[in-house]
């Protein structure tokens, strides 16, 4: 008999200070209105100093746990996409599952930027369809705001701090995960990229003095990008999971801009209210987007039984993907 994979529990977590559009006027050239117009973004959340991803994760964690109805030591791994891990090893994967008493379980980081959730939903599929696990920990989290370059108007303005989990398990009910897609173009990787701190350019007094170690971005060679891959993305998953557009009830996508989901609801051919979307209160949080929006989405209703969503994303590498859930 064939194994699928659902998702049982979700969760999600964010620092508590909040980031104004009128905050960042005081920072950098910019106006509340520019940044609604162009982005959607009213407000993010800002980790303080002593407050690093684990933390947020650790959270998140717990809350999916909690609703799928297990204990830690249910957990048979956990793996974590992230490009803000606390540091480059040992992983936050291994330092949560220490925080939450999951003994002995692989735990692992990865990275596909903003993409990163749907890549390890892909994994938890992979996993779980082929007898290796019966119950495991994915999650999205970032504190871009650790890699912000807070000169910079054009991407300042876009980032905030989050974490979001889910459990995935062999047995339902829950979100079935259904058809997917995944892909990446690494010649584009230089429109959004963090020049130093990796073995190509070590840190050095330089590299701080000239914010090489902040996030540079060509915002709108990515806009353009991220418009037609999140397209392809979801065409490419509904194909594989046998669903049609008009049988969308869900659009649940990465909160990069207002503007990109607007274009993707609309190639979806989806009305308003079939579209997820919390980017006014928290911005980009990069890899949280997706699973931070799941979580609302679930414990606000807005997901029932029987919904079919649509989850797309796009992000660092440059990296895309698709994934099909039906509830
Ligand atoms: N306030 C006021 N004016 C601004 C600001 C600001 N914060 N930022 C830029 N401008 C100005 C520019 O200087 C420019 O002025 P000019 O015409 O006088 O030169 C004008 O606004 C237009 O700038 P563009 O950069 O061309 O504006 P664009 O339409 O591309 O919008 C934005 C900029 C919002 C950043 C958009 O490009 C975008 O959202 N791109 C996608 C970025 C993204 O999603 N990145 C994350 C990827 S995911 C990950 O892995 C983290």
């Amino acid at each position: 008999m064939s194994r699928n994979a659902y998702i049982v529990g979700t969760g999600h977590n964010v620092p508590d200070g909040v980031l104004t559009n009128a905050d960042l006027e005081k920072i950098v050239d910019t106006t509340d209105e520019w940044i609604v117009k162009m982005t959607g973004i009213k407000e993010r959340r800002k980790t303080d100093d002593s407050t690093a991803t684990s933390d947020l994760v650790t959270v998140a964690v717990k809350n999916a746990i909690e609703m799928a109805g297990w204990e830690p030591e249910d957990v048979q791994g956990i793996i974590v996409g992230t490009v803000t891990p606390d540091y480059y090893f040992p992983s936050t994967a291994a330092i949560v599952a220490d925080k939450l008493g999951m003994k002995n379980i692989p735990a692992y980081d990865f990275e596909a930027g903003c993409t990163a959730f749907i890549y390890g939903l892909v994994q938890a599929k992979a996993f779980i369809e082929s007898g290796m696990m019966d119950r495991m920990i994915i999650v999205g989290a970032d504190c871009l705001t650790k890699i912000t370059n807070w000169t910079d108007r054009s991407s300042c303005i876009l980032f905030g701090d989050g974490a979001g989990a889910v459990a995935v398990s062999s047995e339902g009910p829950g979100g079935r995960l259904g058809g997917w897609h995944w892909g990446s173009d690494g010649s584009m990787g230089k429109h959004l990229f963090q020049p130093a701190g990796g073995s190509k350019k070590p840190a050095s007094h330089e590299t701080v003095d000239n914010m090489e170690h902040t996030i540079h971005m060509n915002g709108a060679r990515i806009f353009k990008y991220a418009v037609r891959t999140m397209h392809d993305s979801c065409m490419e998953a509904l194909k594989m999971d046998g669903t049609e557009k008009k049988d969308v009830d869900l659009l649940v996508s990465h909160q990069a801009n207002l503007r990109i989901i607007d274009a993707t609801a609309r190639a979806l051919e989806l009305k308003p209210e079939q579209v997820y979307i919390n980017i006014q209160k928290y911005g980009n949080t990069s890899a949280a987007t997706i699973p931070m929006a799941l979580d609302e989405a679930v414990r606000d209703n807005t997901i029932k039984e029987t919904s079919t969503v649509v989850l797309a994303a796009f992000g660092a590498g440059l990296t895309w993907g698709g994934m099909i859930l039906h509830w």
